[in-house]
């Protein structure tokens, strides 16, 4: 019999009762098939793929849809920046992905950033954001880069000052929240997150045959999922529907003073050094930049990556291995890759009061 939950979750519970303040590993359930998995296997695994029905949303920060358009405006609205010029959209371009294309995102004053913007999908799920992990929600992080010096240079209460300036957004405000006060720091940062909630990735051609349309798949793509669960070992980490653990690893890229969750974690958790959050596959911009500071460039760097194992190093995760791939096994995680890519979805850009 199955154990309720996996056992790294009550690993890491049991890290957490001890009390640990960190994640030091959330795996959740890994597949461990190996090379030439049985349909029963498939038919196993294709169920921890499975993606969920509707969206979550905190209790704490319910979503209606006059805040979500109050929040999709903010989400593009430039004067949440102290020069004016700069919105969250600028970064996370919704025709790049929610992202913007470059190895490292540049801030204010053209400042280069020490890294890349994430692209933004599937985040209601997601139990840590930035690349180390250091918000532990969507609200918590909606302040971070309005007040960054290195990004849109604000203050919160200069935030409020200006938008309660414009009169378009006062109906806005009242209409998601209704409070005798209704522009506050706080609100600004709830819609924000309310509206970050709902993007979520588009039905994929994986989904299409998780969901039992068999010719959904090519034959490239279904070897390159059993190489990806199976000899390849990518789902030890990208698991799950979002392709991603939730959790922190070093996997051994070239490593400069950025110790990512390493800086979080006492000098004595080693595994944390150099260790960034396992990030989606979904909708890859196939042309990358990739990783959390853009070092690879391509798909065939990544892949080529994972074959060498990384440099080892002690901080290097356990389940990186080198791994011997054929350049038809190396095509064939690349079709199965590919096939995580929903069409991107039509996007109304606001109006701005
Ligand atoms: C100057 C470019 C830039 C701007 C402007 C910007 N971001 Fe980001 N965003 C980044 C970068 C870079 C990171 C990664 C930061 C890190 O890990 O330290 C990031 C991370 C995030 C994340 C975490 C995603 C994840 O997967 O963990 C969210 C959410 C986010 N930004 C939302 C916003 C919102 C909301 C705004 C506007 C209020 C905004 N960003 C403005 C560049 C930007
Ligand atoms: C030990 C856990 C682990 C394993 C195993 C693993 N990954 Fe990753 N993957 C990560 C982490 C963590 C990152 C981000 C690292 C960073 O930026 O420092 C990442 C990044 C990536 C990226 C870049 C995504 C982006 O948006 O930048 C791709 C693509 C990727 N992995 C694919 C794979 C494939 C394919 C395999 C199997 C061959 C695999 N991974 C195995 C944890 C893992």
């Amino acid at each position: 019999m199955r154990p309720i939950l996996p056992i790294p979750v009550l690993l890491a519970w049991a890290v957490l009762l001890c009390g640990g303040t960190y994640v030091v590993t959330a795996r959740s359930d890994a597949a461990t098939a190996t090379d030439g998995p049985s349909q029963q296997d498939i038919t196993a695994l294709k169920e921890r793929f499975r993606r969920p029905d509707g969206v979550p949303h905190p209790k704490a920060n319910p979503a209606t849809p006059e805040k979500v358009t109050l929040g999709k405006a903010l989400f593009f609205d430039p004067r949440l920046s102290r020069s004016g010029s700069v919105s969250c959209a600028t970064c996370h371009n919704p025709s790049l992905g929610w992202s913007d294309g470059l190895t490292r995102a540049v801030g204010f004053g053209m400042v280069l950033l020490p890294r890349r913007t994430p692209p933004m999908r599937n985040l209601a799920w997601g139990s840590a954001f930035q690349w180390d992990g250091r918000a532990d929600s969507l609200e918590a992080q909606a302040r971070m880069p309005i007040t960054a010096p290195d990004e849109m240079n604000m203050s919160m209460d200069l935030v409020v000052e200006r938008l309660k300036a414009v009169p378009g957004y006062a109906p806005l405000f009242r209409e998601a929240f209704g409070d005798e006060e209704p522009i506050s720091a706080r609100n600004v940062t709830a819609a924000l997150a309310a509206f970050q909630r709902t993007l979520v990735s588009g039905k994929a051609p994986f989904d299409r045959w998780i969901e039992g349309e068999e010719a959904a798949l090519g034959a490239d793509a279904r070897r390159g999922f059993a190489l990806f669960t199976g000899k390849a070992n990518c789902a030890a980490c990208h698991s799950g529907w979002r392709f991603t653990d939730d959790s922190f690893h070093d996997i051994g890229l070239k490593a400069g003073d950025d110790l990512g969750r390493g800086k979080f974690a006492p000098p004595s958790v080693t595994a944390m050094r150099y260790a960034f959050k396992t990030p989606s596959l979904r909708d890859l911009r196939m042309q990358g930049p990739y990783m959390h500071d853009g070092q690879l460039g391509s798909l065939d760097a990544v892949i080529e990556h994972y074959v060498e194992g990384g440099e080892r190093r002690p901080s290097l995760s356990f389940e990186m291995k080198p791994v011997a791939l054929s350049t038809q096994e190396r095509r064939d995680l690349t079709a199965f890759l590919e096939s995580l890519a929903a069409d991107p979805a039509a996007l109304t850009l606001p109006h701005l009061p």
